[in-house]
């Protein structure tokens, strides 16, 4: 059993903050600093450039793979990281397109994250006008896996409602099809528990800095099925994905299977970060996790239900087919958000009318949930979310 006190523990949080945005943005573990502190100091500071051999810099993308890779069900050897989430996307989606290169259409939805819509658009812009992105509604999705699609590019969990996609039935849909699939893990990983190898996914792509809680700008990964990873050909072919980097040959060579996705030099002070988070995680069972996120997420539900008529559910009310958070719809959501913060209670806002709400059982538990209704229940039955400074909107919501 995964010993939560204990995780919750490890981490740094503020006295007196309920921290419900991990779904956003991971709070810092305890040991983060002393270890980024020592990479700063020891590493860089006295070792210079032979850190690169003598402190194991150059293996740390591999290194970090292979640990998220046992929360995702990804087999040793198969997740690198490095670069951030849209390049992931872009380079993920490249290759796949690569593999299927009769066909022209990318099919995803219009529940999926602005940004990865966005790369796909400049992506298929620069391969030329017959290119085509599909967007169709979530629930449709499945009827739109036809002949002529490449490449099917969804986020298993819809950042808004938190509503999931069934990666497993979805994944054999498209492969039935003759369609490759990229799947956006952002919310996924270290949320639910999933299992790459198992639904036979050809690519997913995800960040650290939410659920894993690697810091703000810490690293994306990359996942290529075995099967492919010495057959893809990364777009983005950089030297570091080269197969001899040091040899600075002229021409491109693709390296040994997940290493050709690797661009450039990568960062090793968010790394070092990440990897102190790691050690949290290696502690943790993604069974254990999901078990308590489901408590979690029904308690709070139940209680807001109970005591908040004012707020609607958006997420789905069947917790097998929500991820880990919670998200409930209410016109000045935005206001009701920035009370809920100046007491403590830190969620998030997504226009035009979304109060999302993270479950993290590393470190959230049921008294942390029982406390944030409370909150809510004050500022919603008092009208207290109703005065000027709560309705000013700042830069990042
Ligand atoms: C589902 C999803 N995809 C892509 C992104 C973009 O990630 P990045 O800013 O790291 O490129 C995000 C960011 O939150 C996301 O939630």
């Amino acid at each position: 059993m995964t010993d939560f006190a204990a995780t919750k523990a490890m981490f740094d949080l503020p006295e007196g903050v309920i921290y419900l945005d991990g779904n956003s943005l991971g709070p810092l573990p305890r040991a983060a600093s002393d270890r980024v502190n020592d990479m700063l100091v020891k590493e860089w500071g006295q070792m210079l450039i032979t850190g690169w051999n003598k402190a194991g810099w150059m293996a740390l993308p591999t290194g970090l793979g292979d640990r998220i890779g046992r929360l995702i069900g990804a087999e040793p050897g198969t997740v690198v990281t490095g670069d951030t989430l849209s390049i992931k996307v872009y380079q993920a989606v490249a290759s796949a397109l690569e593999l299927c290169p009769d066909r022209k259409v990318v099919l995803s939805d219009s529940g999926n994250f602005p940004s990865d819509l966005y790369i796909v658009d400049g992506l298929l812009r620069s391969l030329g006008p017959d290119y085509e992105l599909r967007v169709v509604a979530p629930e449709d999705v499945a009827a739109h896996i036809t002949e002529d699609v490449a490449v099917l590019m969804l986020t298993e969990v819809d950042y808004r409602s938190g509503r999931m996609h069934d990666m497993k039935a979805l994944t054999e849909l498209a492969h039935a099809n003759g369609t490759v699939t990229v799947w956006d893990l952002a919310h996924s990983a270290g949320a639910i528990p999933v299992d790459l190898s198992g639904c036979n996914t050809d690519f997913a792509v995800g960040c650290t800095y939410k659920y894993l809680n690697g810091g703000p700008g810490a690293p994306a990964f990359i996942y290529v099925a075995p099967r492919l990873a010495d057959h893809v050909r990364p777009a983005l072919s950089g030297w570091l994905g080269h197969e001899a980097p040091f040899a600075f040959d002229l021409d491109y060579r693709p390296g040994s299977g997940i290493e050709r996705m690797r661009v450039g030099t990568p960062p090793i002070i968010q790394m070092t970060a990440l990897s102190a988070a790691m050690d949290i995680w290696d502690m943790a069972d993604m069974a254990d996790v999901r078990a308590k996120s489901i408590n979690l997420t029904e308690l709070f539900i139940a209680r807001v239900e109970a005591s908040c008529p004012e707020l609607e559910l958006a997420s789905p009310r069947d917790p097998n087919l929500r991820g880990s958070q919670v998200s409930f719809r209410f016109a000045d959501g935005y206001a009701a958000m920035q009370a809920l913060i100046a007491r403590g209670v830190i969620g998030d806002f997504r226009a035009p009318d979304i109060m999302r709400f993270g479950f993290t059982p590393l470190y959230i538990d049921e008294q942390d949930a029982e406390r944030a209704v409370e909150i809510l229940t004050d500022i919603m039955q008092n009208r207290l979310w109703d005065a000027p400074e709560y309705k000013v909107r700042q830069r990042v919501t």
